[in-house]
């Protein structure tokens, strides 16, 4: 019998554990092109701000070894036109949709909430506490556990929906931000962000993005996702929707193992947007060659050295 891959993450009903990342399918529109979106367990939207912003100038890409640097910032239509223009879309699909929302300050969180609690065919808000690269003190809030708090207390106060705190691995500790989150009611962590990096041209000698600082995803970020998920697992009750680096099935089990309920893909998806459906159909293959019905039955439960 093929295994169940439906997964409830904190009420989203999924039809499997694979959602997009934040950022690398936009909102849909493009990938609608190639594939029915109901592939995905939930499509998660990039951030969405108050106002219209233009993001930072380009060039605002450059590849490195194992992955990609990116400093597109917080380019968004604004929440307003995101409803009018994007959510009809998204609508047409059976997927639950994930909105992902940013804020210069700690009170465009909750604006931007408000506005979208109205809305029908939003199934979550995804705070978006850790973009490294906007230009505005919007670069800390993730690193700081008070203000991580106080930001998803606010957008829990505005809205009936499950709060996702979006977690920045650039941190001493992610473990004390999870906690704040926690404590101030979200209903679940999607970690990580992008790490902080940089590359300089030789010959020019110039920065290789614009913005001469970016973040780093791709497949040379996931021991670093893997090991941050496994220690907010073992730290927090609300679950973890693990991102960085989720490049094939296997990847995406690993992430599974260490103690997500879900997994976010995102560099993968604009490398190749049909990858999906490979980690789909290979999470359910594992779990049948291992006798397992669901991807709970593995979650959490990679095997530590006995302790002598
Ligand atoms: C081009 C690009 C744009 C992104 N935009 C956002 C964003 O708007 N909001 C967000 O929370 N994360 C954003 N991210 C981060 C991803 O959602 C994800 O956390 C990160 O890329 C690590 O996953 P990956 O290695 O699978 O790409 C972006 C990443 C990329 C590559």
């Amino acid at each position: 019998m093929k295994p169940d891959l439906t997964t409830n993450l904190c009420g989203i009903k999924m039809s499997n554990p694979v959602v997009t990342a934040s950022g690398t399918s936009g909102y849909g529109q493009e990938f609608s092109q190639f594939y029915d979106l109901g592939v995905f367990g939930a499509f998660t939207v990039k951030s969405i701000t108050i106002e219209k912003r233009e993001g930072n100038p380009t060039p605002r890409i450059a590849e490195c070894t194992g992955g990609l640097l990116n400093s597109i910032g917080i380019q968004s239509q604004g929440v307003r036109h995101f409803i009018q223009k994007d959510l009809p879309l998204l609508r047409q699909y059976n997927v639950p949709v994930i909105v992902s929302i940013a804020g210069l300050s700690v009170d465009e969180y909750p604006r931007v909430a408000t506005i979208l609690d109205q809305e029908e065919g939003i199934s979550a808000i995804e705070v978006n506490i850790s973009c490294p690269n906007l230009e505005a003190d919007g670069c800390s809030f993730g690193g700081d556990p008070e203000i991580s708090g106080q930001i998803i207390g606010a957008v829990k106060s505005t809205t009936s929906l499950p709060v996702i705190a979006k977690l920045t691995p650039n941190v001493t500790d992610i473990t004390a931000i999870a906690k704040s989150v926690e404590t101030c009611g979200a209903d679940a962590v999607a970690l990580i962000n992008t790490l902080g990096g940089m590359a300089i041209d030789i010959q020019t000698r110039k920065p290789k993005l614009a913005n001469i600082i970016g973040g780093l995803s791709g497949p040379v970020i996931k021991p670093i996702g893997i090991k941050m998920v496994w220690q907010v697992y073992n730290a927090v009750q609300i679950p973890i929707i693990g991102i960085g680096g989720i490049m094939t099935w296997e990847d995406a089990i690993e992430y599974i193992l260490a103690g997500a309920t879900a997994v976010g893909v995102g560099t993968a998806l604009l490398q190749d947007p049909w990858v999906v459906f490979d980690i789909i159909e290979g999470i359910s293959e594992y779990l049948e060659k291992n006798g397992l019905n669901r991807s709970d039955d593995i979650r959490g439960k990679i095997k530590l050295p006995e302790t002598p």
